[in-house]
């Protein structure tokens, strides 16, 4: 297994594992965040793990943040993707993605990564914690749909 920028031949796979990551977003937003990513290589980063036959397997994002939840330092690196195809998982795939995103967070000066993950998906937390990340916080995102131009209806 090699962990490695993705080839630019390589940005179809990146942008298929990042469809199954968020399935549901569209795909002009998938593909403009690549953009973005590639513009800055010292802002943001991508990393593809192959298989030893060379197959794109996984890959992971990373960037920097001037902070995050939990982090006491400035910047830190942040694990905005993290992906291993099905079939690959429970081989170290993972760790060895996160490894790699950390010592690139560690070259631009890093001394902490803040990542996060859904509350329902245990398996991205027990990874996580394997992998040495401590949990912070636990956060729930609401909404209300409200009618457009609606006065409030408290006051007189
Ligand atoms: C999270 C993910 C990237 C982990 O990849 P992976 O290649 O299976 O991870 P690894 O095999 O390197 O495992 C790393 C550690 O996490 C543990 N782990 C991985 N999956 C686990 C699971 N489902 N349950 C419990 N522990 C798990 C492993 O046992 C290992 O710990 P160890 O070193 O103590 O043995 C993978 O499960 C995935 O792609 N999930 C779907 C996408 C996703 O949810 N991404 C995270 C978004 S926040």
């Amino acid at each position: 297994m090699l962990i490695r920028p993705p080839r630019i031949d390589e940005r179809g796979e990146w942008l298929r594992f990042r469809e199954r990551l968020w399935p549901g977003t569209p795909g002009v937003d998938l593909r403009s965040e690549q953009d973005a990513i590639l513009a800055d290589p010292e802002r943001a980063g991508v990393l593809l793990a192959t298989s030893d036959n060379g197959t794109p397997i996984g890959f992971v994002e990373v960037s920097l943040r001037s902070g995050a939840e939990g982090c006491e330092t400035s910047p830190v690196g942040y694990i905005e993707a993290w992906y291993v195809e099905p079939e690959h998982r429970r081989r170290g795939v993972g760790a060895r993605l996160l490894g790699a995103a950390e010592a690139w967070a560690a070259a631009r000066g890093c001394r902490e990564v803040g990542s996060d993950a859904e509350i329902w998906n245990e398996a991205s937390l027990a990874a996580h914690r394997a992998c040495g990340y401590d949990e912070v916080m636990r956060v729930v995102m609401l909404r209300k749909r409200i009618d457009p131009g609606r006065r409030d209806a408290s006051r007189a």
